[in-house]
């Protein structure tokens, strides 16, 4: 009787859960019922609002701290029932901290070297006492001017200090470490004194600011999650977890920044306190592995993405066709259509630099193999594409078909998938139906995968198949039951349970890929790798995008905050898929989109199999020319987003920021980008409008619309509205800057690569300007190996009226950059005082100056100059 009910209970269920996501199908959004909410999550219910026992708060015994050989700092922690911890702080260079909290006999798994590049040592360390309560850890070097204080409590507290002020506070008010076999959860709160927002927790659909998300009522909104996932038509302004993670958040205020970044790769989530202006803080509740805190103490928003990449590394140069525009569809069905792609964008003079072939191109999904009916030439077609100048990216997934024929499964079976604790591989279904995973976590098994990309397994691949995708590597998995990934408890290297690696799954695959484009190139070319999933330290291997977005202004909108938020945490080379991936955008959308990305990192159009087509060519004629244009400017500007990238290999700074990076006294603008220094992008993410409000920053600078023919100059440090039409949106120069473009329409970055520069000297209202080009052979490693490039500063001398250049550093021996045009914006004063226009008073076709060759460079002695006059 019983079991009757239980089982037509279990058919309803069932009934309702597959009506459910049929209906999610048909309206093509997220499925809610698949991915859980913190309610539906036991740790998370269990540990958000529990007030922690007064006798289970910790307390720190100050006095019997001791320290080992190498400076590392451990504390002990004990709890009213006996339960005793150990709290271990280093003092790092360049004003960062690590705080662990660990269990005496610790067997939580820690990430060693996979994310934290950095060789850390710890600095020689001098205490203070402050009473009996109170014990202060600071570096001898008294170049780093902070200190760690820790309060005894119960319950304890650690106080981060940066020159004297309290930037950060690990408050174990709610510290909880469960240790049993059922759970290893933990959770910990930290504060922000004297922040007024707080930033960070990537991969969110998010403006950039996080809002608060625990309100105590039964409407709050779920904590920020972090757990990478295949979250096809996820929801606009919503803390669902996507396909990416960053345990980094950022506390800002105009004065000073700082930050902390959790380095654990287990599911989280964050509850966000960001109301409390006086002291925001965020509570995290982890679901396993090491209790593993950095501190960041900035103080600026560049000190910490700085601290934060010399950290987990940097991105290196990408190719210059990288930073064209990509095409791509899911999918180009065969090498025709490819092909017949290819001659369309070239016919209509579209300007492009790659495409792709997403999973169509494969045997059913069997990757490394073509399809022997649709694609039955690839390299006819891959020469047909590299005759254009232009190159191809193929898609490559993780999961292997389950197949006894298929050779890249036979080489894997035995050794090299994940496994259930029984030693069985784990198998379960994804596109090419059963399926088992790729154990990046075997070196040998990451090598094999690695060695499938060279040009002798991989048949019918070419040096025109310059990039590689890697996408569903979450890992996704088509199973609803497991929220649509791999199960926490299956094992990697025979050992580690997949929960505690879940967030760098993805990041491991494309450590991998990368490895095997070096090895296949000979390490002549630099790898480009375009991946779904990340965690910090992916910027070292890829470029990523958001994933399956919809065609909706909120995602156009998202996609702004988001890619501006992963230039801060490292992941600098991020774009959004151009239109929406899933739906059809208006006309009016796609242009605005177009218009909008042109200033994020990574380029491409894309759209899923169920949408329209809409390639540039098959739009009605006035959109095709709005969209040619837009290319057009995004390729007049590739030399500033390549320089930048450079500078990003050296620095860590961001290619493209918000203004609150660049101008910390603003808090954010999520529709405007700051491309560098120099240039300011605004998006226009609203339909059917004539102007957009637009805040233009610093009340000593102003800024010269370049992107109509107005004219129009602003006084920074206001907001005012500024027309728009469907021909542009609006893009501003900053006034004391130097832009070096290309303006000759080519049909791509390569064809464009020997063009001459056109400089653009925006004067300021002391008749200033300066600006920075960097140059080189846009492929290889020569820029590291052998320095050989070219890095030049230019200054405009009002005097002179006179280009100063000189070269920053590196060898530019066989480098070859001309100048041909030189334009100069002056501001010009009416008599009431005010800045009312822009005016080319120069504008002038060299026979082409040698930048580089006899007249600069190595010939040219330190501190001596190129003069060019005017
Ligand atoms: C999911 C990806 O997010 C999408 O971009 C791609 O087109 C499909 N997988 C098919 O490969």
């Amino acid at each position: 009787m019983v079991r009757g009910l239980t089982s037509s209970w279990g058919i309803m269920i069932r009934f309702f859960v597959f009506f459910a996501l049929i209906s999610a199908i048909l309206a093509q959004t997220i499925d809610k019922n698949v991915f859980k909410n913190c309610s539906r999550i036991d740790f998370c219910t269990r540990l958000r609002n529990t007030d922690v026992d007064e006798k289970l708060k910790y307390s720190a015994d100050i006095k019997s701290y001791n320290s080992t050989k190498a400076n590392i700092i451990v504390i002990p922690l004990k709890n009213g029932n006996g339960n005793k911890l150990n709290l271990v702080l280093s003092l790092l260079k360049g004003n960062k901290i690590r705080a662990k909290v660990q269990e005496h006999q610790s067997k939580r798994f820690e990430l060693g070297d996979i994310v934290i590049i950095e060789k850390l040592k710890a600095l020689p360390f001098k205490t203070s006492h402050i009473g009996d309560k109170v014990i202060s850890f600071y570096p001898e070097d008294e170049s780093y001017p902070y200190e760690v204080q820790v309060l005894a409590g119960p319950p304890f507290t650690v106080q981060f200090i940066y020159n004297k002020q309290v930037v950060v506070i690990l408050d174990a008010d709610k510290l909880v470490m469960e240790n049993s076999d059922a759970s290893e959860a933990f959770t910990f709160k930290v504060d922000f004194p004297g922040s007024t927002r707080l930033y960070g927790l990537l991969d969110h659909a998010y403006k950039m600011s996080l809002g608060k998300t625990n309100n105590g009522s039964d409407n709050s909104m779920d904590p920020f999650r972090l757990r990478n996932s295949d979250s096809w038509a996820y929801e606009a302004n919503s803390p669902m977890a996507l396909y990416g993670a960053r345990p980094v958040i950022f506390g800002h205020s105009k004065e000073k920044t700082s930050a902390i970044f959790l380095h654990n790769a287990a599911e989280q989530w964050i509850d966000v306190n960001s109301e409390d202006t006086e002291q925001p803080s965020a509570y995290f509740m982890v679901e396993r592995a090491a209790f593993d805190l950095f501190v960041l103490l900035g103080p600026t928003p560049k000190d910490i993405v700085r601290q934060f990449t010399t950290l987990t590394g940097r991105a290196h140069l990408p190719q210059i066709w990288a930073l064209g525009y990509h095409q791509c569809r899911f999918s180009y069905k065969s090498q025709d259509d490819v092909k017949e792609v290819v001659a369309l964008l070239d016919k209509n003079n579209f300007p492009w630099d790659a495409i792709y072939l997403d999973g169509d191109h494969t045997d059913g999904y069997r990757w490394f193999h073509w399809n022997s009916t649709t694609y039955t030439d690839p390299v006819e077609m891959l020469n047909n594409i590299s005759a254009t100048g232009r190159v191809a990216v193929s898609i490559s997934d993780p999961h292997i078909k389950v197949e006894d024929s298929y050779d890249v499964y036979i080489g894997a079976k035995e050794k090299y998938f994940t496994k259930w604790k029984n030693g069985s591989n784990y198998e379960a279904n994804c596109w090419p139906d059963l399926s088992s995973w790729i154990d990046f976590m075997i070196p040998k098994a990451s090598d094999y995968y690695a060695s499938w990309y060279s040009y002798k397994k991989f048949n019918g691949s070419t040096p025109a198949l310059a990039g590689i995708w890697n996408d569903m590597n979450e890992p996704a998995v088509f199973d609803d039951n497991t929220e649509k990934t791999m199960p926490f408890d299956v094992l990697h290297a025979g050992k580690i349970p997949h929960g505690d690696i879940h967030n760098i799954y993805g990041l491991t695959q494309t450590r991998a890929t990368h490895k095997g484009l070096m090895d296949r190139d000979e390490g002549k070319k630099r790898p480009f790798i375009l991946t779904r999933s990340h965690f910090a330290g992916s910027q070292r291997y890829a470029a990523m995008w958001t994933g399956d977005n919809s065609a909706s202004w909120e995602h156009f909108a998202n996609s702004y905050s988001e890619c501006m938020t992963a230039n801060l945490m490292g992941m600098v080379f991020c774009g959004a898929d151009i239109g929406g991936f899933i739906k059809d955008p208006s006309m009016e959308l796609l242009q605005r989109w177009y218009q909008g990305a042109v200033w994020l990192p990574f380029f491409r159009g894309h759209s899923s199999r169920e949408s329209k087509r809409r390639e540039p060519y098959l739009l009605p004629k006035e959109v095709q020319t709005v969209l040619r244009n837009t290319l057009r400017l995004r390729y007049r500007h590739v030399p500033v987003f390549y320089t930048l990238f450079y500078e990003h290999t050296r620095t860590g700074d961001p290619i493209i920021r918000p203004l609150y990076y660049q101008y910390p006294e603003i808090e954010d603008m999520d529709t405007q980008v700051l491309v560098g220094t120099d240039i300011m992008g605004v998006a226009v993410t609203q339909p059917n409008v004539s102007s957009v409000e637009v805040y233009f920053p610093d009340k000593n600078s102003h800024w010269y619309r370049i992107d109509d023919d107005s004219a129009a100059i602003s006084v920074g440090g206001i907001k005012k509205k500024v027309d728009v039409n469907i021909t542009t949106s609006p893009v501003f120069y900053r006034a004391g800057s130097i832009i070096f473009r290309k303006d000759i329409p080519r049909k791509s970055a390569v064809a464009a690569i020997d063009d001459p520069f056109a400089v653009y000297v925006n004067l300021d209202q002391n008749n200033e300007a300066s600006g920075r080009l960097y140059v080189d052979d846009y492929y290889s490693f020569n820029y590291t190996d052998k320095n050989n490039y070219l890095y030049v500063s230019f200054t405009y001398d009002n005097d002179l009226h006179a280009l100063r250049m000189s070269t920053i550093d590196g060898d530019n021996t066989g480098l070859n950059a001309l100048i041909e045009q030189i334009v100069i914006n002056r501001l010009k004063v009416s008599d009431e005082g005010i800045f009312t226009s822009h005016q080319v008073i120069f504008d002038k076709t060299y026979d082409g100056i040698p930048l580089s060759g006899i007249n600069i460079g190595p010939s040219l002695n330190e501190n001596e100059e190129l003069i060019i006059k005017l």
